[in-house]
């Protein structure tokens, strides 16, 4: 019996398809990878180094340095490094990369949950299951505010809306890669659900699809 499963979840940013990736690989037992912090990991250095983000080269050089195994989530989550990730995400050499150390955290043996933009359509088109989280930009706004003000931070719901939707648009017009969904994937929309529906309704698409797989194995664990 075929014991791999990889979990591919895609979708913008806020839309709560990292929360569902964590907690798919908590339930299936699987290693799970953030792509996002390979893209944030990469705007870091070249921030705190001081390198314009606008040389794809040095870009380049920043991704050739990532380690997998090495992604300190608390500086990668401010939201500098978020819009600069934005912007080196747009390098097809960048993208070369970090794919290639994606794709080799995606075949480890078991499988894996990956999260990201692209995992779908690039990174794992083969795939087991596909995702694609959406929700309206007006709850992403909502649900970041909430998680800001969470870990006492202020913000202004509208000057976070405006970085959403321009994150997104740029995520989803550049030419390498764009945000979008496979032609197989899954749409979840999570503007109305809580975490909890929302991972059981996730957990329904990844059970079906298995069981049509045959892969029963993992519907008991
Ligand atoms: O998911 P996130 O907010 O951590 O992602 C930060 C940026 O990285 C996102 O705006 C675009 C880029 N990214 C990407 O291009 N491809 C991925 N698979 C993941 C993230």
């Amino acid at each position: 019996m075929d014991q791999n499963l990889v979990i591919a979840i895609d979708g913008p940013a806020a839309s709560g398809k990292g929360t569902l990736a964590r907690r798919l690989a908590d339930y299936y037992h699987l290693p799970h990878l953030d792509t996002g912090l390979t893209y944030r990991a990469v705007a870091h250095k070249m921030l705190s180094e001081g390198l314009a983000l606008d040389d794809a080269a040095l870009a380049a050089e920043a991704a050739q340095q990532v380690d997998l195994s090495n992604l300190d989530k608390g500086p990668l989550s401010a939201h500098a490094v978020a819009d600069a990730a934005s912007q080196v995400a747009v390098y097809p050499q960048v993208r070369r990369i970090l794919v290639d150390k994606q794709r080799q955290f995606a075949n480890q043996p078991g499988g894996a949950v990956m999260d990201g933009r692209d995992i779908g359509t690039v990174v794992c088109p083969n795939a087991d299951v596909k995702l694609y989280i959406t929700a309206s930009p007006q709850v992403r706004a909502a649900r970041r505010l909430r998680d800001i003000e969470s870990r006492g931070g202020t913000a202004s719901v509208e000057d976070i809306l405006a970085d959403i939707v321009k994150r997104d648009e740029r995520d989803s017009s550049r030419a390498d890669s764009p945000m979008r969904p496979a032609q197989d994937a899954h749409l979840l929309d999570t503007s109305e659900m809580s975490i909890e529906a929302a991972f059981l309704a996730a957990r329904a698409i990844v059970e079906d699809v298995l069981a049509k797989q045959e892969k029963t194995h993992y519907m008991s664990r």
